[in-house]
């Protein structure tokens, strides 16, 4: 197993950019979000490190991880490219850096760009490193090429519509901590009947109950929204119980609805 601990709980920042993930960030900081995620690709690590610098909040309070994209791959851009995300996040070492997606069509060997990243976290740029969108061969990959110990998480697509079960069970089968990425189906959740009559039961939203569905299995979970009443209701969901029925009728939502799907991305499991 693995000895860097994720934080359960964190928030997503895609698609947020200039003012709005400074305002979504400021507040989640507020309310007692300790964990961010960003990456390169979302043009926002400026303003995450301006919300972040401007919070007060003391850095070692906090968890903040980013993704190196696709075109940071080589050997030759890698390292530079994360010394470049640290400039932008005004920090030294960023908690957790992953590589956002595997090589597209692997061009470049898993093996190459992992030991890249274990290199970047021997400099210290990273103090734990990860993978993202890895499915079953090129998890094998990556453990054969650094060890499954070095991989903090595997963060994938998962919420009831995509359980992702083939990833789930080699993921915990060799010790890799799953994060699910899109826990709310980008607010789909939220017109399901079944995790609507369970909600209701609660007396909680439909949101909470699929983040609750997610932290119940162990996944680290990091959803994400402009406002606040959303990101303190999400908070909240770390204090919901589902029962075993709960949990069953939940996993029969099953449909394959994958959200995250690009031109460039691996064969699925
Ligand atoms: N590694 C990858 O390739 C990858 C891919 C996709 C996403 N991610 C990460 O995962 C994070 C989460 O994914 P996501 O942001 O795409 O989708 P998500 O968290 O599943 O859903 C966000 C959407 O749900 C709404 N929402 C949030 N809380 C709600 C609540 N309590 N009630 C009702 N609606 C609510 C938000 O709207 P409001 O703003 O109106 O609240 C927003 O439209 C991303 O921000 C990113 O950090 C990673």
């Amino acid at each position: 197993m693995n000895t860097h601990t994720l934080p359960a709980f964190g928030l997503g920042t895609f698609r947020l950019k200039d003012q709005q993930v400074i305002d979504s960030v400021t507040t989640g900081l507020e309310l007692g979000y300790r964990h961010i995620d960003t990456a390169q690709i979302y043009g926002n690590e400026a303003e995450v490190g301006q919300a972040i610098a401007d919070s007060g909040v003391a850095r070692d309070e906090l968890f903040v991880t980013t993704k190196v994209w696709t075109e940071n791959l080589g050997r030759d851009k890698l390292i530079p490219s994360l010394k470049e995300s640290l400039q932008k996040l005004r920090m030294e070492q960023v908690d957790l850096a992953l590589i956002h997606w595997p090589s597209p069509n692997d061009e470049l060997p898993v093996a190459d760009y992992l030991q890249a990243l274990a290199e970047a976290k021997q400099q210290g740029l990273a103090r734990a490193i990860g993978i993202s969108n890895f499915t079953v061969a090129h998890m094998q990959q990556a453990i054969a090429a650094i060890g499954a110990a070095e991989i903090a998480t595997n963060q994938v697509e998962i919420h009831p519509f995509l359980q992702n079960r083939k990833v789930v069970e080699f993921a915990r089968a060799n010790g890799i901590h799953l994060t699910a990425y899109m826990p709310l189906a980008y607010g789909k959740v939220m017109q399901d009947a079944t995790l609507l009559e369970i909600a209701a039961k609660h007396g909680v939203s439909a949101a909470q109950v699929a983040l609750a569905w997610s932290l119940q299995q162990g996944f680290t979970v990091i959803p994400s929204s402009t406002r606040r009443e959303n990101l303190a209701a999400n908070l909240e969901a770390v204090k919901i119980r589902l029962s075993d029925a709960e949990m069953s009728a939940i996993a029969t939502l099953e449909r394959g609805e994958r959200l995250a799907n690009p031109g460039f991305a691996p064969k699925w499991d």
